[in-house]
């Protein structure tokens, strides 16, 4: 949730690196911003409250001097959002700095214990213990900094990742169950929660594994084990398209990202990764179980239903924060489909180990094939839509649905069809959609701009749809959205609609029309306004906007981008950020 970074090399200042490194991988947490740089023996430490370009006017954090350091972007767990807490944290003598990412679960304890030592500690965070814990550990290992970064881990409990700046001029960092990576080349090393941090400088790169610890000496670098046995991790070379990220013409990440979808919507199609294997453990499962958070969670919703009604082959979807609960139901010869776009949420990465220790073959759908999930995956299938910078996910939701659809197609002897002609047409009729972006800023403009509460309804395939599309407009535009189940309707929510309710009701030409035509008038009856999303027409709707027409089972494909333009409008008329939703973080680290 927190990005950090460490930087030893020749290239340059290190401040300058570490700002931009920051920005890079800004979209993990932006609620603060810090770096520390060694200048002359000393460690300088400078940061602040807001967005790393905010704090960086304010500060100038990157005219720091100094050769080496480490930078943070913040997500906060424990202690407000202030100063203080922004990292880096030095220990008491200031000859240490450190920044954080994760947990420490027994922080407590070990606060208390060190204080009655007599370290003082500034922050309210769980993070400051590092960097006393590692001045404690140096002290009596006489500036060992291997002894002090083994001593350290040992005593930490938590999910964690960290990076140490030492005045002796040593960068140090360890993983326990958060990324670290380490980035290569012959003027540099880095040490970064993601290869954003380093892309620009180097492809070279090697994924630390889990209770690794990493020392940063001049031009060299060490890996050991948690034991202290020096271990050799592979070099892997990431693919330099992962960095390209800018906004082009786009006013936010958020919108560039809805409108790319013409262009990424087949990319998945086109990977073929173990594609055939991944399909294979699916066949021959007697149960197949789908996890994934938020709107990873509700692809796979979708890909439920579809699974059923196109393929007839029954599975059981669980948020991952829940399937922790019931993975001790998994029978035998399961397999479990995770979905994350990241591949590094920690609620999936636990339910997936959960689900693994009972014996069930995981296959994965990520975008990153180098993050954990897909390591931990006897098979997986990369979206392949390129960086989603956005916190909110847009493109690789549609590309979840296009490899779920793939997964189907397959499963059910092409009886959902992705022929070469009709996904050209799909194509062009996402393009068409991505049209009535106008149309549809226009009907956002035109709406009250106090209002308090969306409802999305749909029936059977439309209704993930609903609450995704409900999960955008909470998360970008702050306003309280519901996605419903039409005929649920009257069975409870009915009675929250009054004259103030905007209703949106998912409503193609399908076996779910009249319905959806009945709960609309019954919504209408109590004076809610009542904005229809269709390929026809009806007196019913007070706005319209226009679906073309596409094969039944691919309506999802084609609701959910009006859902999307609507909710960036709403955050866009509110004037807050969606590119960067309040409390909320891309890669969802803690549990
Ligand atoms: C919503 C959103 C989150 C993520 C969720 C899982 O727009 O972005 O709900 O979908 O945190 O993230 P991944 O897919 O990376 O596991």
């Amino acid at each position: 949730m927190c990005s950090i970074i460490g930087y030893s090399g020749k290239l340059n200042l290190a401040a300058p690196l570490l700002v931009d490194s920051l920005k890079k991988m800004e979209y993990r947490g932006y609620d603060s911003v810090g770096i520390a740089t060694l200048n002359n023996g000393n460690i300088m430490v400078s940061k602040g409250v807001g967005k790393v370009a905010e704090v960086d006017k304010e500060l100038n954090l990157n005219r720091l001097p100094g050769q080496i350091g480490i930078g943070h972007t913040r997500w906060a767990t424990h202690g407000g959002v202030n100063d203080k807490n922004a990292h880096p944290h030095y220990s008491c003598t200031s000859n240490i700095a450190v920044v954080h990412n994760g947990i420490i679960e027994n922080y407590h304890e070990l606060k208390t214990e060190l204080a009655n030592e007599g370290h003082i500690f500034k922050s309210q965070t769980d993070s400051e213990v590092i960097a006393h814990l590692l001045e404690k550990y140096s002290r009596i290992s006489n500036n060992d900094i291997k002894k002090t970064m083994i001593e350290t881990c040992k005593n930490l409990k938590g999910s964690f990742a960290f990076v140490a700046v030492f005045d002796n001029g040593i960068i140090s960092g360890a993983r326990f169950d958060e990324p670290l990576i380490i980035g290569i080349s012959s003027q540099a090393l880095f040490l970064s929660s993601d290869v954003l941090g380093f892309l620009k400088h180097t492809d070279k790169s090697i994924f630390l594994d889990n209770g690794d610890i990493v020392i940063l000496e001049n031009d060299n670098y060490t890996i050991f084990d948690d034991s202290g046995n020096v271990v050799q991790r592979p070099l892997t070379q990431v693919a330099w398209e992962l960095g390209s990220s800018e906004k082009g013409k786009f006013a936010h990440y958020t919108l560039k990202e809805i409108h790319e979808q013409t262009s990424t919507l087949l990319k998945p199609l086109n990977d073929s990764n173990d594609f055939a294997t991944f399909c294979e453990y699916l066949q021959r499962a007697s149960n197949i179980y789908i996890t994934g958070s938020g709107t990873s969670y509700n692809s796979g919703l979708l890909g439920k239903l579809l699974l059923s009604k196109y393929a007839r082959k029954k599975s059981e979807v669980y948020m991952s924060s829940e399937f922790q609960y019931f993975s001790d139901t998994i029978e035998p010869n399961s397999v479990v489909i995770a979905i994350s776009q990241s591949g590094e949420t920690a609620d999936v990465l636990h339910s997936v180990k959960k689900a693994k220790e009972t014996g069930a073959k995981i296959v994965s759908i990520v975008n990153i094939p180098t993050s954990s999930l897909a390591r931990m995956s006897d098979s997986y299938v990369t979206l392949n839509c390129g960086p989603e910078i956005g916190v909110a996910a847009t493109k690789s939701f549609m590309s979840q649905l296009m490899i779920l659809y793939k997964i189907v197609s397959t499963l059910s002897n092409q009886y959902v069809s992705l022929e070469g002609s009709e996904l050209k047409n799909l194509q062009n009729l996402i393009s068409k959609v991505l049209g009535l972006d106008d149309k549809i800023r226009n009907l956002i403009n035109s709406l009250d701009s106090n209002i308090k509460d969306i409802y999305i309804l749909g029936r059977s395939i439309h209704y993930p749809i609903a609450l995704e599309g409900s999960l955008k407009i909470k998360e970008l535009a702050y306003i309280h959205a519901e996605g419903i189940a039409a005929g649920e309707l009257k069975h409870g929510p009915l009675a929250l609609i009054d004259q103030e309710s905007v209703v949106i009701v998912i409503n193609p030409v399908d076996e779910t029309h009249l319905d959806v035509i009945s709960s609309a008038n019954e919504i209408k009856s109590r004076g809610a306004y009542i904005i229809g999303l269709s390929n026809l027409r009806n007196e019913v709707y007070d706005a319209f906007i226009e679906l073309p027409k596409v094969a039944d089972y691919l309506y999802p494909v084609i609701e959910i981008i009006p859902l999307q333009l609507m909710s960036y409008y709403l955050a866009i008329k509110k004037q807050v950020d969606p590119d960067y939703p309040r409390n909320l973080a891309k890669s969802v680290t803690v549990k």
